[in-house]
């Protein structure tokens, strides 16, 4: 046998071995695998923010059914109401706690960690986050709105992090989860440029973390998706892409104790993957006229709901 011919096969059984292991590896990923992170969160306290409705709402619920209790944050107190009524059935306490990221100052932070100190805060979900209400030109973005969604994605993550990780590394006990998308990560978001800044700030920020806390008990975790059933996407219908905040939230609490960054539900993964391999400015462009022919629907249909009134 030739020198060639067994670089060849040396290569070929490589490549094969890496495919079957990245197989192997997603399907324990998606289809094995446990929340069995959480087990030692039970009878403990988790804070989520965004909580009213939602992947945020589902968070709350999902971890009420695994027997922690939780703290729920947002603007609109009936909301809140409804999603307090549907974790107590679960049998597990809650409070409810009205509040505006995009308003929140220094002062209101720290008072919230006051007002919450006798509770064990062991997980927080940095779950908050508004977008652009359709994909905009940054030239045509106000710089309140842009002020807006910098506040709320970003500063939320950063602050509510501060006032609620102390207790968590003097326990040696606690887990971070962060809210990111695979537009901004995965992928560049061309028209929701300032949303899709504020989610690759929230990956590196959560995998930076995520190595400083390691010594500390505590893990952190961010956690990308595509579409997802909500107020946020205005999806109403499930797909083979589009789960529901339910759904895709049972598949990003496996996550808890493992991947410092990871996209948890499992089309996004291969979409993201897909997107990924293509050269960045076609990614670009593929986006962008994406984007640019959501927008264009969206208009269309407020115009012909405008003149059916
Ligand atoms: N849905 C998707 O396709 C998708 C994809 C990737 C990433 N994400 C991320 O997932 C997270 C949740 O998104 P979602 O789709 O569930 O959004 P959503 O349905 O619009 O829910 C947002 C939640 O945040 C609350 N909220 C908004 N502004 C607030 C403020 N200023 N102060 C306090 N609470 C506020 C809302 O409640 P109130 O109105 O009562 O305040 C609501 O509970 C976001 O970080 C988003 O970027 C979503
Ligand atoms: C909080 O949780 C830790 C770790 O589980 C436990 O050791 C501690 O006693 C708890 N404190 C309170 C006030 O419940
Ligand atoms: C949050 O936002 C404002 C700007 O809107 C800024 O002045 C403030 O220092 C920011 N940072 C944090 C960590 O809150």
């Amino acid at each position: 046998m030739g020198i060639e011919t067994s670089v060849l096969i040396v290569l070929g059984l490589g490549a094969a071995v890496y495919l079957v292991a990245g197989l192997l590896l997603f399907i324990w990923k998606h289809a094995i695998r446990s929340a069995s992170g959480l087990d030692r969160f039970k009878g403990e306290w988790a804070l989520i923010t965004g909580a009213s409705d939602g992947i945020g709402a589902a968070f709350a619920k999902e971890l009420a059914s695994n027997g922690i209790n939780v703290v729920i944050m947002a603007r609109s107190m009936d909301k809140l109401k409804a999603v307090e009524a549907e974790c107590s059935k679960r049998g597990v306490s809650v409070q409810v706690i009205p509040f505006d990221f995009a308003s929140a100052t220094d002062e209101m932070y720290a008072s919230l960690k006051g007002q919450l100190s006798d509770l064990n805060i062991s997980i927080l979900v940095n779950n908050v986050g508004v977008n652009v209400e359709l994909p905009t030109d940054f030239m045509e973005t106000s710089a309140d709105l842009a002020d807006r969604i910098v506040r709320v994605n970003v500063n939320s993550s950063i602050q509510m992090t501060r006032q609620f990780l102390p207790p968590m590394i003097a326990q040696k006990k606690g887990c971070i989860l962060f809210m990111s998308s695979g537009g901004g990560t995965d992928a560049p978001g061309p028209k929701l440029s300032v949303y899709s800044g504020t989610k690759a700030f929230v990956d590196s920020f959560a995998k930076c973390i995520n190595g400083e806390l390691a010594p500390h008990g505590v893990t952190a975790h961010s956690l990308k998706a595509f579409m997802v059933v909500s107020a946020m996407s205005k999806i109403r219908r499930t797909s083979l892409t589009v789960p529901s905040a339910d759904a895709w939230v049972r598949s990003a609490l496996k996550v808890v104790g493992r991947e410092a960054s990871s996209t948890p539900y499992w089309s996004h993964e291969i979409m993201g993957g897909i997107l990924g391999l293509l050269p960045l400015q076609m990614q670009i462009t593929y986006v962008d006229k994406l984007h640019a022919d959501v927008r264009r629907r969206a208009l269309l249909k407020r115009e012909k709901s405008k003149k059916a009134t």
